[in-house]
């Protein structure tokens, strides 16, 4: 029978779903993430992994595994943390779980965008403090959206569900990709191709959708900030290092931009000391996926992905690597 390793605890639906396809090694820790060295033992003799996106899964991890290891089923949509081509080269299919949180991490990143653009982070603090408020003309103001440009970098699918949620609040969509969407799919979203530069200096919104890869590590870095309007705000849910976050704080401080909204940080759970000390700011720790519905259909996806490699078919998200050029800006 295949051993199956799973890295944490998963939702019991899931797990039934992977002992019809295997034996499964339960972690020896499962309320926590594993250290390198237990997860380099527990994943020992493996078929079949079952990873979260902060489990680092290279050729060294693919080697303790052994040499029965047919498939990879990471947890989570972005696959950064594995080492793909290592994997492809072993024969070792990778997979991930597209599509089942892309509604979780749009509503989110517009939560964000709610947030940040009307100060509501803000707002909640002070009233928490116990300072004095009240009503007035000019207090507190922040942004509306209505008719100003949303800047989608990478058009993937969470990207287009963020273009479809900006359309119902009355924005403009451009967006910047690798892959131009089709005639039909701009018409829909009435979203407009732009180069990232030109995008950055028109949006009023910037809001990263691209998969974290060597080409969009840091694609948000001081020049790209000093580019973007002054009354501009930037949304992180894609990866924390798509932004060098030390130049996003010289930004903010210096007025470069207006505000900034992050799920995610460069060093989780760290998060750069100057930004918690922005009111401009606003902070969350990396909820894009986490409904309950969310994460219980990441894990259904996941085990489906071992059950079928395992069974001898395609996994219903396979991931296709698309190896990037380094220098290709145009996020996605
Ligand atoms: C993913 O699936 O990549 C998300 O970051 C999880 O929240």
């Amino acid at each position: 029978m295949p051993r199956i390793a799973i890295t944490r605890a998963l939702p019991s639906e899931a797990v039934a779903r992977l002992e019809q396809a295997g034996a499964v090694a339960s972690s020896p820790h499962p309320e926590r993430r594993l250290a390198r060295d237990e997860l380099l033992r527990h994943v020992a003799g493996a078929d079949a992994l079952v990873t979260m996106l902060y489990d680092t899964v290279d050729g060294e991890l693919m080697d303790a595994a052994g040499d029965g290891l047919r498939v990879i089923a990471n947890v989570a949509v972005g696959y950064d943390n594995i080492d793909v081509e290592a994997a492809r080269s072993r024969g070792i299919a990778v997979a991930n779980t597209p599509g089942v949180l892309t509604d979780a991490t749009a509503d989110l990143a517009f939560g964000l965008l709610l947030s940040v653009t009307r100060r509501l982070g803000e707002g909640e603090r002070l009233i928490r403090r116990g300072d004095a408020w009240r009503w007035e003309l000019d207090f507190m103001l922040g942004s509306g959206l209505q008719g100003q440009t949303i800047g989608i970098v990478g058009f993937g699918e969470i990207g287009r569900a963020v273009a479809r949620r900006a359309r119902a609040f009355g924005m403009e969509v451009a967006y910047s990709s690798r892959r131009p969407a089709s005639e039909a799919v701009e018409q829909e979203l009435g979203a407009r191709l732009l180069e990232l530069d030109h995008l950055l200096a028109d949006a009023k919104v910037v809001s990263l959708h691209c998969p974290l890869t060597p080409a969009t590590r840091h694609l948000i870095d001081a020049p790209a900030l000093a580019r973007m309007r002054p009354d501009a705000y930037l949304v992180n849910t894609a990866r924390g290092p798509v932004v060098d976050e030390q130049a996003l704080v010289r930004a903010l401080e210096a007025g470069e931009i207006a505000g900034a909204a992050l799920d995610v940080f460069e060093r989780e759970p760290e998060v750069e000391a100057g930004l918690s000390a922005l009111e401009n700011v606003v902070l969350a720790p990396h909820l894009g996926s986490a409904t309950h519905e969310t994460r219980a259909a990441m894990a259904a996806l996941a085990a489906e992905n071992v059950a079928a490699v395992l069974s001898g078919t395609p996994p219903p998200s396979l991931v296709e690597p698309a190896p990037v050029a380094r220098g290709d800006r145009a996020g996605d």
